[in-house]
């Protein structure tokens, strides 16, 4: 049996109990007077009108009226421990999660109220988003420390040296300077990126965009470094208008390619955009080394990388795809990482077609 209401519980055992206590009237009013008529007759009052009842008569009131009050008393003791139980149960979880521990968790012996077992299951998953997102922020707070330290490290170590006169001011250092002062605006842009994502704030500014338009124009621009990292592109491109902040969506493209480029293996590299169902979907698939399943689940989670690109000087920050799934979800769309069909990985974005009225004019939400 699943749950059931606890009204219907209080509303079953009140009427089993009343019940009851009219079978124990009934039953003991006509046991008393079959046996006593037979014994001894004098012991009631001749006629029925008479008053008051006789001694024998008031013990038996008395008796039934111990008896139906025992019942009672003894169901609704029954009855208030069932339902304190798991009250009792939040209430004390509810206190020492104010005091600090996230690890505890309410529980109830019976798990036929409805409404008590509702309430001690929504606390329990309160108590659980609270203790994850915990969690979350002592690894965001980690990570971001982390990745913020290496280039830091080396500003300050270069600009030492250029002031003390170790190192001479050539164009080679100052590139390398850029080089780090860019990752680290492209690290900040990346966080306040996600974070405004997650506020529900990240604005979308929606225009008639012919994406497949956007995206040759991004792939001619990053053909001699996809070509440097032995990709040969193939589009296949199906114009058509879509509804979307162009800016972002280019942002979405340049992440997927900007992976390709440096974590994809040299071969075809399948860039194709297609209106199906109401949907535009769009997918980049390359031809290896792939993604492991375990890894392709949580691959558009921030900062989570594949062993190969966090051992590699060159690896990023493991914030694109979370970036990507962050503007997708914005714009009421999906994402996915699938294995592709010649060996690689195949990422793909699908977006409603048509424009949606609430969040047409300016910004959207983003789900969860
Ligand atoms: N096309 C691909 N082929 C193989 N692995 C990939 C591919 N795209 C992404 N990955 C793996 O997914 C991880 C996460 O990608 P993501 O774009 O989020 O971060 P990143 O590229 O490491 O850093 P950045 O924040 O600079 O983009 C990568 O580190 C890499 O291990
Ligand atoms: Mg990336």
């Amino acid at each position: 049996m699943r749950t059931t209401g606890l009204s219907r519980q209080l509303a079953l055992s009140l009427s089993g109990m009343v019940l009851g206590v009219m079978l124990l009237l009934h039953a003991g009013f006509y046991l008393f007077y079959a046996i006593v008529m037979r014994v001894n007759p004098a012991l009631v009052s001749p006629t029925m009108d008479s008053w008051p009842p006789t001694p024998s008569e008031w013990a038996l009131i008395a008796t039934l009226t111990v008896l139906g009050l025992f019942l009672a008393v003894n169901t609704a003791l029954r009855l208030s421990r069932r339902i304190l139980q798991p009250l009792n149960s939040v209430a004390q979880g509810a206190r020492q999660l104010a005091r600090g521990d996230l690890s505890v968790r309410a529980s109830t012996e019976d798990r036929s109220l409805g409404e008590a077992v509702g309430l001690v299951d929504d606390f329990n998953s309160m108590a659980e988003r609270l203790e994850r997102m915990t969690r979350e922020l002592v690894t965001w707070n980690a990570a971001i420390a982390h990745e913020l330290r290496t280039p830091v490290t080396i500003l300050r170590g270069r600009l030492q040296g250029l002031a003390e006169g170790v190192f001479e001011p050539d164009e080679a250092l100052f590139r390398s300077l850029l080089a780090q002062v860019e990752g680290l605006s492209r690290l900040i842009d990346d966080l306040r990126t996600l974070s405004l994502a997650d506020s529900g704030h990240l604005s979308l500014h929606r225009t008639r965009v012919d994406m497949a338009a956007e995206i040759r124009a991004i792939v001619d621009l990053m053909a001699p470094e996809l070509r440097a990292a032995g990709l040969e592109v193939q589009l296949a491109l199906e114009a058509g208008p879509l509804h979307c902040d162009a800016a972002r969506l280019r942002q979405v493209v340049l992440a997927l390619l900007e992976n390709a480029r440096r974590h994809a293996s040299p071969g075809p590299l399948r860039i194709s955009t297609a209106h199906i169902n109401a949907e535009f979907v769009l997918r980049v698939e390359d031809a290896g080394p792939g993604i492991s399943e375990e890894l392709a689940a949580h691959i558009f989670e921030a900062f989570v990388r594949g062993e190969e690109s966090r051992s590699r000087q060159s690896g990023g920050t493991g914030l694109g795809l979370a970036v990507v799934r962050a503007i997708v979800q914005a714009h009421h769309g999906r994402v996915a990482c699938q294995p592709g069909t010649h060996g690689g990985t195949c990422f793909s974005v699908s977006l409603p077609d048509a424009p949606d009225e609430d969040s047409a004019a300016s910004g959207s939400p983003p789900p969860g």
